[in-house]
């Protein structure tokens, strides 16, 4: 059975979403990056990375269930903070906003008695946890180390070493995890 037009165009909706999701990520990379902050930058791209995995999981899913991808303009990101705690309390309000949109997709296959897109969903129900749990994390630390560099570069050197999920590249490839 194909996936219903209106769960599809809501699920269009969200890949645009996640793209601007990337595509803010990837600016705060940047602004990072001139500050060198090579860790925050990284911790960035990788975000960057899991975002764009995340517009081609549903793209994928779109497709299988025999309906149509059609991509939107994105939004152009902010792309100056006045703080790095500034920073991630805007990557948390993002994240909790992300949330919602998922919640949202979640009712609109209930409401349809569409079983496969709500069990499809739950992977982004579960992810969000952990994406909220992450950003909310790291702006807590930079609260409390706020005007210590020591810290500040303590904590950069620690989120050098951020890798991004194994499925990142299969998924957007739509190929086989390895
Ligand atoms: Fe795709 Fe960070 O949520």
């Amino acid at each position: 059975m194909s996936i219903d037009k209106e769960m599809q165009d809501a699920i269009n909706e969200q890949i645009n979403a996640e793209i601007y999701s990337a595509y803010l990520y990837l600016s705060m990379s940047s602004w990072f990056e001139e500050k060198n902050l090579v860790g925050f930058s990284n911790w960035m791209r990788c975000q960057y990375l899991e975002e764009t995995m995340h517009a081609m999981k549903l793209y994928n899913f779109v497709n299988e269930r025999g309906g149509r991808v059609v991509l939107k303009p994105i939004a152009g990101p902010e792309t100056e903070w006045d703080s790095f705690d500034g920073v991630f309390t805007q990557v948390a309000e993002h994240e909790a906003f992300v949330t919602k949109l998922i919640n949202k997709l979640v009712a609109i296959a209930r409401k349809l008695d569409d079983y496969a897109s709500e069990s499809f969903l739950m992977w982004y129900v579960d992810e969000q946890v952990e994406e909220e749990a992450t950003a909310d994390e790291i702006l807590t630390r930079l609260r409390m180390i706020k005007g210590d560099n020591n810290a500040l570069y303590t904590l950069d050197t620690e989120l050098k070493s951020r890798i991004p999920a194994l499925a990142v590249l299969p998924t957007i490839l739509d190929q086989p995890i390895a």
